[in-house]
């Protein structure tokens, strides 16, 4: 497990997959502001990608979003688009909405940092988000992030086209947090 100082990254366990279909990938809402397709609802017996992990998949690692203290789940992240020539990659993660607002997506960032310059020696992150998403355009900026650029009208959002930000954080320009 990686852990941070208040969230812990492990691997997807089977436990987890009613939780976060209910509360993450089944929330039109959510979905629409963080999926690139369409939402479609996702039954219990479902093999969703998002849900159950596909270890062979090289370009993409997900994990499990715990809390450090307790162990409850809170949250989905990954590390996506993972190019080993390029030395890049994009990062993505959703909280369940209790557990947003907490401090602990700049933690998650922090931990997703560490694993992709760290453990994985990648010089490149990148994150995309709406430009109202105040929540993950922070705890980018909090962990070097800085906006690269601005994609108008570029996402479909419940029926309005909405701006995307691109985020990039290089290797040399982050400063990470002591771990003990
Ligand atoms: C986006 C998300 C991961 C951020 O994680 P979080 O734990 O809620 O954010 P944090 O508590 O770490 O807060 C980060 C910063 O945003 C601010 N913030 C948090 N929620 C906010 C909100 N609803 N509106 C405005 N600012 C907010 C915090 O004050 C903090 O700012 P600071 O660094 O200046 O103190 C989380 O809210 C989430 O999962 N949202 C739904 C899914 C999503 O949007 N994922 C990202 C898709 S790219």
């Amino acid at each position: 497990m990686l852990t941070g100082d208040k969230i812990g990254l492990r691997a997807r366990h089977a436990a987890d997959l009613p939780v976060l279909r209910t509360e993450l990938f089944n929330d039109v809402t959510y979905a629409a502001r963080v999926e690139t397709a369409p939402w479609r609802p996702i039954g219990p017996d479902s093999n969703d990608p998002r849900l159950v992990v596909d270890d062979t998949d090289e370009e993409r690692v997900r994990f499990s979003v715990v809390e450090s203290r307790g162990g409850t789940l809170i949250g989905s992240a990954n590390l996506w688009g993972i190019d080993a020539h390029n030395r890049c990659a994009h990062i993505g993660l959703g909280l369940l909405p209790s557990a947003r607002g907490k401090g602990y997506g700049t933690d998650v960032v922090a931990v997703l940092c560490h694993y992709a310059f760290v453990v994985r020696g990648l010089r490149r992150l990148q994150i995309e988000t709406l430009s109202d998403n105040t929540a993950m355009l922070r705890a980018a900026e909090r962990n070097g992030f800085v906006q690269e650029g601005l994609l108008r009208s570029s996402a479909w959002v419940l029926g309005e086209f909405l701006d995307e930000v691109v985020m990039g954080l290089l290797a040399q320009d982050w400063k990470p947090e002591p771990r003990g």
